[in-house]
């Protein structure tokens, strides 16, 4: 089998990388002599991976997710360590996004009801309260001085109070839940993770989602509460799993934990970026709200041109089940295949000046969501909300967004996202 060198521009994996910022201008090249790229990853990383096809271009992305039989989820999992080696820590980390159909499309039907978009549009009046909450409360913290750390205050609020009513969990355990995410979530920024994934040595958590061992936290505190709901059919994620039967059987212990931990965290720490980096190209482009107020019919493609820009999820990854081709590379049964969504959004191929911020921006075939096919992101409605929410907020509320100081983005090289970031929000000129 035939391999392009490894193009040496860009350390793609480094979560150092992705702390300094998105390596648009590697990933233009890649798109431009290698879409379809093998990395070496001993070479690239440091990490003990044998390599895998790094996908950059928009078209190749969109046919991976769609043909999942030839590019499985379930056969090494979706994220880029070595899975396909390690059956049992497949196996024990495994929820519905490392599961190919049919048993994917039943595990999915259990939650479908509580994300579908005719489900989301009857939380919009409640999204609008929480987001006037949010915002209110930013404002009173930030006192005399007015300025507030944006992710912390906003962008971090809002999905948090969304979900723990859907998941079933009540308010007063929202602060520990949500700080046990980001310990799991970012397990490569020192800030964040009890164990950072590339210093320290993991291997006794194999066994655990992300390497991490707070899981185990999130793990025994579902078995808690999913105790009192035997039976109980109260509608809630928690009381869904808890009573399920996939195939005539109740999910295990384990799949509960995995399963809810899945929604805790896709629910909360991706769209939290997409608020955070909203916030920032905001304030990067202040014309971009007078421009929403002057026609607010603008709103749906200025959400979707959020969504394509903050792009908050940077890759995940399918298993080749058989020998084929993509982009005139050749790709072997086993090979793993990496799909940069960040890359994919910016593809001059499919969005005309993709660099420039339009929130008029139409057709917007951005891959935030991931690029179609079975595992196409079961809470785009609900983010779609957030932003949608947040934006008219914004509109209503504030003249413009002011950044104060350096925003800080978190390390790592599956979640595109900020950890700080010192704004202030302008009043309007009339009042
Ligand atoms: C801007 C916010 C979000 C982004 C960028 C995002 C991104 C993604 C992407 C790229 C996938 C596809 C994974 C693949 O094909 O392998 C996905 C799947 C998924 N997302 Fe999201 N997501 C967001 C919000 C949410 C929310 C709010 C929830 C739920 C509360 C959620 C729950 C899930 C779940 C459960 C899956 C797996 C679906 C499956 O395997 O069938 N996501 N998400």
């Amino acid at each position: 089998m035939s391999r392009p060198d490894s193009l040496p521009h860009l350390d793609i994996l480094s979560h150092d990388v992705y702390e300094r910022g998105l390596p648009q201008a590697a990933y233009a090249e890649f798109r431009r002599d290698a879409p379809v790229a093998w990395i070496n990853e001993t070479e690239a990383n440091g990490h003990e991976g044998v390599g895998f096809w790094s996908l950059t271009s928009h078209e190749h992305i969109v046919a991976v997710h769609k043909d999942w039989r030839t590019f499985s989820s379930e056969v090494g999992g979706t994220e880029i360590e070595e899975l396909q080696h390690d059956p049992e820590a497949l196996a024990a980390r495994r929820t519905m996004l490392e599961t190919d159909p049919p048993r994917h499309t039943k595990l999915r039907q259990l939650v479908n009801p509580t994300f579908s978009k005719l489900a989301v549009e009857t939380y919009a009046a409640h999204a609008t309260e929480l987001m006037d909450e949010v915002l209110g409360d930013a404002l009173v913290a930030s006192g005399d001085a007015g300025s507030f750390d944006g992710v912390h205050a906003v962008a971090r609020e809002l999905p948090i109070r969304m979900l723990t009513g859907l998941l079933g969990v009540p308010d007063d355990d929202a602060p520990q839940l949500f700080h046990w995410a980001d310990q799991i979530i970012y397990n490569a920024d020192p800030d964040y993770s009890p164990a950072v994934s590339d210093r320290t040595d993991t291997d006794p958590y194999r066994l655990l989602p992300f390497r991490s061992p707070v899981t185990l936290k999130v793990f025994e505190y579902v078995q808690r509460l999913s105790a009192a709901r035997r039976g109980v059919e109260s509608g809630d994620v928690l009381s869904v799993l808890t009573n399920a039967l996939v195939d005539g059987e109740p999910l295990t212990e384990r799949e509960q934990g995995t399963f809810f931990l899945l929604l805790l965290i896709a629910g909360n720490e991706t769209t939290r970026h997409a608020l955070a980096q909203g916030l920032l190209v905001l304030a990067q482009h202040p014309d971009a709200l007078d421009q929403l107020r002057a026609d607010p019919t603008l709103l749906d493609t200025a959400t979707e041109e959020v969504l394509r820009w903050t792009c908050p999820q940077l890759h995940f990854r399918r298993t080749a089940t058989v020998d084929t081709e993509l982009g005139g590379a050749q790709i072997a049964a086993g090979d793993k295949v990496v799909t940069w969504y960040t890359a994919a959004n910016f593809d001059p191929a499919v969005f005309a000046d993709p660099h420039r911020f339009d929130i008029a921006r139409t057709p917007n075939r951005h891959v935030t969501f991931g690029g179609g096919g079975p595992h196409l992101c079961i809470g785009q409605w609900m983010a779609r909300l957030e932003v949608r929410t947040f934006l008219t907020a914004l509109a209503e509320s504030v003249d413009c967004v002011e950044l104060v100081g350096e925003p800080k983005r978190v390390r790592s090289n599956f979640i595109n996202g900020l950890k700080e970031l010192p704004i202030r929000l302008v009043p309007p000129r009339h009042t």
